[in-house]
């Protein structure tokens, strides 16, 4: 996979040399609404040293209902002097789906197109302009209202890439209620934790979607996930199914009397219109559901107002909005870029977007252009993996296409590596669109380390600066700052307007997780370069969690997982690197007592499908290594260090092994090696 014959592509030396080239902006950025480095310095500075008055102008381009009072912002991060938390324009009053829809409606923008539907299969389409959008969001919230959902109830969501997605998002918004969306890749299992971690009363979801040639019976997983949630002593009252007719018959799904009800019959009767719930600015807006270095997935909780103004500030500064502009972010309702870049940032700043149900690779891996060239896509948002995997097709996928409508492109997930960063750029987007490499987290709710197109010159590989109002800091081992030309923790050290405010019924772990590792600060898990120019590069995690194409994958989860399998007496799981994914799980199995090694083929496939049905698909390991033996320290720790050598070949590394309660585990590992 990783040559792919390109002319375009660099070989692996040339690489290297490539981060080095700088690509200031461009003609394609004139005009843009931050057009050079002084005013992206001048405005980055006053959001630093009078973030009042900096938020507050910001701010005034929005609708608040009451205004807030100042300081626009409070905050404790030390944990050594009490709670941590975090406040943004407390006192205030507005409502998200307001800001979305209503706003722009009531300024003669009704009619304006909100989403382009591209279905999975060619000739599947839609669109929805923002007037029709706002109803469809009345009608469904009219409904929801109806079955009881009111201000601060949980309303899980698990639903394809259909309008009727971010419509169901808004509508919660609109009434108050606290959405969780699951993404729809998720397994049963996962969904039911999710579910039983939120216990909201009604399921949104649809009848099935195609992913590729693939149908997936998503009602199906639901009703597995509600079986599963009502064994555990919590019952849902309402499964809302969106009859998603091009993916499944209606008849062919089955359908509980009394729990489920199909969208269709009970959502066009209401009425359309809705008026909004006034909510205070530090209201919880969404839990979302990411994977920790332990235990299980943590819902991380955005308020509103902040979360409001820090995604939609980013996306009109970062992706350079303007009103023509046809954006198309590919993420999935489900991860926190479709919350920030599909839900809410674009629908604050009335943008028009593609909303894209199917892979990019089918029919072949020409759809992505072919979608470009269709609606005349201008800013494109995407991830490295699908940059790599769309590249190992050859460019003549690409070059069919002609994308001139093309103008920035996005990419974020994971770091990018220079020869994918080199193929966007000089292939998808012939040297003419800058590449904005944003590096965030569910957790930032929004861009933090980011280049601006207008200003920022560009290093392959780099997030470069960072965004209005975050102030980054480099740590070494200690805990110590360090100045100018470092390696180390990235941390934050000031809270920005779309911080999390907490992890959903859990503010110890919160605190746990990202304040009391280097007390004063966020800590964010990554790690980090600044170069001498100031630019971040970013490294990896540096906790126990995988990012698979862009997905975070808690290692735990997943020796969680294979320990379900009866044969499976322990797991330990660690990173190996993977030419399209990024990082790919390599995963070493001990089998119960008196198995014998290796043990038949078949096995492999049964740990496999075990934990794709606890976690999901994306999970899947990519190796499994037999291990008679885990390498533990005396006190039984597993030397994780070792692990990954040995997954990565480098065992002429492995360093010190002389702390290992049994050194032979080693040699024996190494000689189950392909087994
Ligand atoms: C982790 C957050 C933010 C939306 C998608 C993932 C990694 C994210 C970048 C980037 C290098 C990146 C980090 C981060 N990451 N963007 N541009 N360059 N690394 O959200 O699941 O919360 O994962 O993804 O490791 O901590 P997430």
């Amino acid at each position: 996979m990783a040559s792919n014959g390109s002319a375009h592509a660099a070989p692996a030396g040339h690489a290297d040399e490539y981060k080095n080239h700088l690509f200031p902006p461009n003609s394609a950025s004139q005009g843009a609404h931050v057009s050079s480095r002084e005013q992206y310095d001048e405005m980055y500075k006053r959001s630093i040293t009078d973030p009042d008055s900096f938020w507050g102008e910001i701010a005034e381009s929005f609708y608040w209902k009451k205004r807030w009072q100042s300081p626009v912002r409070r905050f404790n991060f030390d944990v050594r002097k009490g709670p941590v938390k975090i406040e943004w324009f407390v006192g205030a009053e507005t409502n998200l789906s307001y800001n979305c829809l209503d706003r722009h409606v009531e300024a003669g923008h009704g009619d304006r197109v909100a989403f382009y539907w591209e279905g999975n299969d060619l000739n599947e389409d839609s669109k929805i302009t923002y007037s029709q959008l706002l109803k469809q969001v009345c009608q469904l919230a009219n409904y929801l209202k109806s079955i009881g959902v009111k201000r601060g109830s949980d309303v899980t969501i698990y639903m394809p890439m259909v309008p009727e997605l971010p419509a169901a998002m808004l509508a919660c918004a609109r009434i108050g209620a606290v959405h969780s969306v699951v993404f729809g890749g998720f397994s049963a299992e996962s969904l039911a934790g999710r579910i039983l971690d939120s216990k909201p009363s009604i399921v949104i979801t649809a009848s099935a979607v195609k992913r590729g040639a693939k149908p997936i019976d998503l009602k199906g997983i639901v009703d597995t996930a509600v079986k599963r949630v009502q064994a555990q002593g919590h019952s849902i009252k309402t499964v809302l199914v969106f009859d998603h007719v091009l993916a499944a018959k209606r008849e062919n799904v089955a359908f509980t009397e009394g729990l489920d009800v199909w969208w269709q019959d009970v959502v066009p009767r209401q009425p359309t219109d809705c008026p909004v719930e006034w909510m205070g600015a530090e209201e919880p807006l969404f839990k979302l559901y990411t994977s920790g270095s332990t235990g299980k997935p943590k819902g991380v909780e955005h308020t509103l107002a902040g979360y409001m103004i820090g995604a939609s500030t980013t996306f009109k500064y970062v992706f350079d909005h303007r009103a023509e502009d046809i954006y198309w972010c590919t993420a999935d309702c489900g991860w926190i870029t479709g919350h920030s870049y599909v839900a809410y940032g674009p629908m604050v700043n009335g943008a028009t977007q593609v909303l894209f149900e199917g892979v990019p690779t089918y029919p072949d891996a020409g759809r992505a252009w072919d979608i470009v060239d269709k609606y005349k896509v201008t800013l494109l948002y995407t991830a490295p993996t699908a940059i790599r995997a769309l590249q190992s097709f050859g460019d003549s996928f690409v070059t069919k296409y002609s994308r001139k409508s093309l103008r920035i492109l996005g990419t974020v997930g994971e770091p990018i590596n220079p020869e994918a960063w080199k193929w966007y750029h000089e292939v998808v987007g012939e040297g003419r669109c800058p590449i904005v490499d944003t590096w965030w987290q569910t957790e930032t709710g929004a861009h933090m380390i980011t280049p601006l197109p207008g200003a920022t010159t560009l290093k392959p590989g780099s997030a470069t600066l960072p965004f209005f109002g975050v102030e980054p800091a480099v740590l070494n081992e200690k805990g110590e700052e360090q100045e100018g030309e470092c390696e180390g923790y990235l941390v934050i050290k000031k809270a920005w307007p779309s911080s999390m405010r907490t992890l959903s019924g859990d503010h110890e772990r919160f605190e746990t997780t990202y304040f009391k590792v280097y007390p004063g600060y966020y800590f964010t898990g990554d790690g980090c370069r600044r170069d001498k120019d100031g630019y971040y590069w970013l490294i990896g995690r540096v906790d126990d969690v995988i990012n698979v194409s862009g997905h975070r994958i808690g290692t735990a989860e997943v020796e969680g997982a294979l320990t379900q399998h009866p044969q499976c007496a322990e797991a330990a799981v660690v990173p190996m690197e993977h030419p399209i994914k990024g990082q790919g799980i390599y995963a070493y199995v001990t089998l119960m007592v008196g198995t014998e090694y290796p043990p038949p083929a078949s096995l492999k496939k049964e740990l496999i499908a075990t934990v794709r049905e606890e976690i999901g698909p994306i999970a899947t390991p990519d190796v499994i290594h037999w291990a008679p033996g885990l390498p533990k320290t005396r006190s039984g720790k597993i030397m994780r260090r070792i692990l990954r050598k040995i997954a990565s070949k480098e065992e002429d590394q492995l360093g010190d092994t002389s702390t290992l309660a049994d050194p032979s585990v080693v040699q024996t590992l190494l000689k189950m090696r392909g087994q």
